[in-house]
């Protein structure tokens, strides 16, 4: 029985993040997600570094966390999803937490728009992996920042988040080595959210490396800076179950800046 494909337009992407809104806020909520907490959210922020009276655009916001970690810096922050279930939970602790942040629903990839305003640096936080049209969301963003500002991005890695990904295993379970294969397929992923009573799926696109720079370059960015954060002993010392992440990379950041 073959599967049914996984839709991967604008109008699919929002619904599958409706639908995924209340497991994924609850995922943050909880503290379970620690690969954010003490791993890669830190490490984006060190990379996007002095914020403080900085106009940041937060591309694919969802529930707010980057852009809540963005404005408790000083930032100026405006928040863009295309799933109003996100940017309702986004809202919801902008209620309980004041921060100044402004959340609006729209699609990175109809960049820019009316009334949104210019910016001195534009971040996303593992969001553009999963958003339908990357080419059209980066040329967006660059036409909503100023010369010279900065786009500090973070997506799941592509070498490593490959449509066929399996952990080897020794006898007692533990994780011994990432078997990936069909890196050159460019196909639609998808992840699936267990933290409500029905599995919950988003699609997100598989693109190689290669493709992500000719993205990046061809819109107008230059790289300035790569990082591929890896957990400290200590952080694995006191959370042994990022242990994975030390042992081949999970995330890929890249400090960007509009070509002059
Ligand atoms: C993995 S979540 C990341 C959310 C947030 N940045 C964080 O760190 O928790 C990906 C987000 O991208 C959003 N998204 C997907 N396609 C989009 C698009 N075309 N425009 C804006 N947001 C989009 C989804 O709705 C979802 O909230």
């Amino acid at each position: 029985v073959s599967k049914p494909a996984l839709k991967f337009d604008p109008e699919s992407v929002r619904d599958a993040w409706d639908r995924a809104a209340t497991a994924y806020w609850l995922h943050q909520a909880t503290g379970r997600d620690y690969y954010r907490y003490e791993f890669f959210g830190p490490a984006q922020l060190l990379l996007c570094g002095e914020v403080q009276g900085q106009r940041i655009l937060d591309v694919g916001c969802g529930t707010g966390y980057f852009s809540r970690e963005l404005a408790r810096r000083g930032a100026s922050v405006t928040g863009i999803d295309i799933s109003p279930g996100m940017i309702a939970y986004a809202k919801r602790e902008e209620a309980v937490e004041p921060l100044g942040v402004r959340y609006e629903v729209l699609d990175a990839g109809d960049l820019p728009a009316p009334g949104l305003g210019v910016f001195d640096m534009a971040a996303s936080c593992v969001a553009l992996q999963d958003m339908p049209a990357v080419p059209a969301v980066f040329r967006g963003v660059r036409s909503t920042l100023r010369p010279g500002a900065r786009f500090v991005i973070s997506i799941t890695h592509p070498c490593t988040d490959t449509p066929y990904r399996a952990w080897d295993r020794d006898e007692g379970g533990t994780k011994r080595a990432l078997c990936i294969n069909r890196y050159f397929a460019r196909e639609t992923i998808a992840y699936t959210w267990r933290d409500t009573e029905d599995d919950v799926v988003t699609p997100a696109l598989h693109a190689t490396l290669e493709d992500w720079f000719g993205w990046i370059l061809s819109a107008g960015f230059q790289v300035l800076a790569l990082r591929e954060p890896c957990p400290t002993a200590e952080a694995i010392a006191h959370r042994p179950q990022l242990r994975d992440a030390a042992m081949v990379p999970y995330i890929l950041m890249l400090d960007l800046a509009v070509s002059p």
